[in-house]
């Protein structure tokens, strides 16, 4: 599984510890921003990363900023993104049982790191239930299909 993994700077510190966790499991990613001291917008982020999962360049992303609501509110805008900002273990537990995320959003002010990589474990480990939730999240898709406007 490869990750694209994106923040902004109010979730700068949360992302290189992210990174570092996930290289030392030898799970691949893709850094793409921001980088240290710069101050920047969050959707162009949330945009960068989205496009990996939409290309298949990227089969998931993690995303931060200060609390998580930008950066999932802007990746949902696109196309067969599910971004859930997360914010415990629970949480993020079941955005993948049952909604199938594949994109968590984690807050650089409202998490520790310690708390935030639990989340991310979580998120990684955790398979989709399928069932009666994949019936919903093909509603979810339907949705996309009916509110396409060209
Ligand atoms: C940046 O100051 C902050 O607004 C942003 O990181 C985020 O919290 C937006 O949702």
């Amino acid at each position: 599984m490869r990750i694209a993994l994106a923040s902004d700077h109010a979730a700068y510190d949360l992302k290189a510890g992210i990174a570092r966790y996930l290289a030392a499991r030898a799970i691949p990613f893709d850094d793409l921003g921001c980088g240290p001291g710069e101050t920047v917008d969050y959707p162009e982020y949330a945009a960068k990363a989205a496009e990996r999962v939409q290309s298949g360049a990227c089969d998931r992303a993690i995303l931060g900023c200060g609390t998580g609501i930008g950066m999932a509110v802007a990746a949902n805008k696109f196309k067969g993104l599910r971004a859930t900002p997360c914010w415990s273990p629970f949480t993020a537990e079941v955005s993948r049982k049952h909604n199938d995320s594949n994109c968590l959003s984690v807050g650089g002010r409202t998490l520790g790191l310690d708390e935030a990589l639990e989340i991310v474990r979580i998120w990684l480990e955790t398979p989709f239930e399928g069932g009666r939730h994949a019936r919903r999240v093909d509603e979810i898709k339907a949705l996309e299909e009916r509110n396409f406007k060209p």
